[in-house]
């Protein structure tokens, strides 16, 4: 078996933040989404990995590589457009040839696994077997319908009116029977070749196709809060480990990483939080559920439940929760203790105190 990730696509949702960096790099539990995704593959027995990105994106073979650091092997293969997840399935055609493989989202998490489905596939060899989350609004997803036995009878894109619960969750199996339908289908009303009206053409034509119910933690990491609340997910299992330097007067408890060659001084770290490599904290008060990245520098901070990228700088700011700072940002106090100074992009999202 074989895995197709796709990772083409615009992240308009992730906006500013996708401007710069594609979705599928920002860190998790400091982490980038892929690279998670490409670790629960690997974790099923899967090594051979095509990874889809749009036309020009180096950026996510520049910070992944070839696999080997994982212990997989990646195949790149380039989209040209974001045409729909059916075209990335087209696209890839000569890659996968005849082999059945799985499709996983590359902005999806589903930490928990999915070797039950996965075993349910290699056994029964239905056409395609769906990775299905029972959800309180599923207008957002894909939306699958079943039959008493099971089998799923149809599917429906993100509908207004969803005629069941179950959505789909971004991991899916396949046997070479979808090429064929890939190749059948036409523009969706966003404009998109949907692989739910690929799978949709399966169920036509009399293939069988199943849905497997996952029960664990899923998350679209589609938006900023969902990039927050899967970190805060994540960051529950967290395993101390203090590698860096931690000065005296610190004070540390919860679950805390603090990475080689990072400095901690006259702070307070409530965890779970992880401090990445060559990253400096002075007289600041990190709490729960903040991954820093590698060699930034916070001073005179009081801050929770965040993310913050590569290289930003934080200087003389308390009470900053809930927040994503990308890389080599930087917020700090300014000279007047009554007004504020913003140098802001596009679609860029700043709530200061009232
Ligand atoms: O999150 C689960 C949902 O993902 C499913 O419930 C839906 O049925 C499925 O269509 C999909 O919906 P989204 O609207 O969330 O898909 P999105 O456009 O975010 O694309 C998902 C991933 O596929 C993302 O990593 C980008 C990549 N992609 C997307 C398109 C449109 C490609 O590689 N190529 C593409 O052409």
């Amino acid at each position: 078996m074989k895995a197709l990730v796709l990772a083409g696509g615009a992240g308009t949702r992730l906006r500013p933040l996708s401007y710069s960096m594609p979705k599928q790099l920002i860190p998790i539990a400091n982490k980038p989404v892929l690279q998670h995704i490409v670790e629960s593959i690997r974790d099923l027995g899967v090594t051979e990995i095509g990874i889809v990105v749009g036309s020009g994106n180096t950026d996510l073979a520049d910070a992944m590589g070839d696999g080997s650091r994982y212990g997989v092997a990646f195949t790149w293969i380039v989209q040209e457009r974001p045409l729909g997840l059916a075209h990335a399935v087209r696209v890839a055609g000569p890659y996968l040839g005849d082999s059945d493989f799985m499709m996983y989202l590359g902005d999806n998490m589903l930490p928990d696994g999915v070797a039950d489905m996965a075993a349910d596939f290699a056994t029964a060899r239905p056409a395609a077997q769906l990775v299905v989350s029972r959800v309180p609004d599923p207008r957002a997803f894909g939306v699958a319908e079943l039959n008493d036995a099971g089998r799923v009878v149809r599917l429906t894109e993100k509908p207004e009116q969803p005629r069941s619960d179950l959505a789909l969750t971004g991991v899916y199996f396949f046997t070479p029977a979808i090429h064929r339908a890939v190749e059948n289908v036409t523009p969706s009303a966003r404009g998109e070749l949907e692989i739910t009206d690929a799978i949709q053409l399966l169920i036509d034509d009399g293939h069988t196709v199943r849905a497997g119910r996952y029960r664990g933690y899923w998350k679209d990491t589609g938006r900023a809060e969902d990039v927050l609340d899967c970190n805060r997910h994540l960051l529950r299992s967290l395993r101390s480990r203090l590698a860096g330097h931690i000065g005296d007067g610190c004070e540390i408890s919860g679950a805390v990483v603090i990475e080689e060659g990072a400095r901690v001084l006259r702070s307070r770290i409530t965890g779970p939080v992880v401090i990445g490599a060559g990253t400096v904290v002075e007289d600041s008060h990190i709490g729960p559920g903040t991954c820093v990245a590698a060699d930034c520098t916070l001073r005179g901070v009081e801050l929770s439940d965040s993310i913050v990228l590569d290289g930003a700088t934080l200087s003389g700011v308390s009470g900053l929760y809930g927040s994503v700072i990308g890389r080599h940002a930087s917020v700090t106090s300014g000279e007047s203790p009554e007004r504020h100074r913003l140098l802001v992009g596009d679609h860029t999202r700043i709530e200061v105190a009232a």
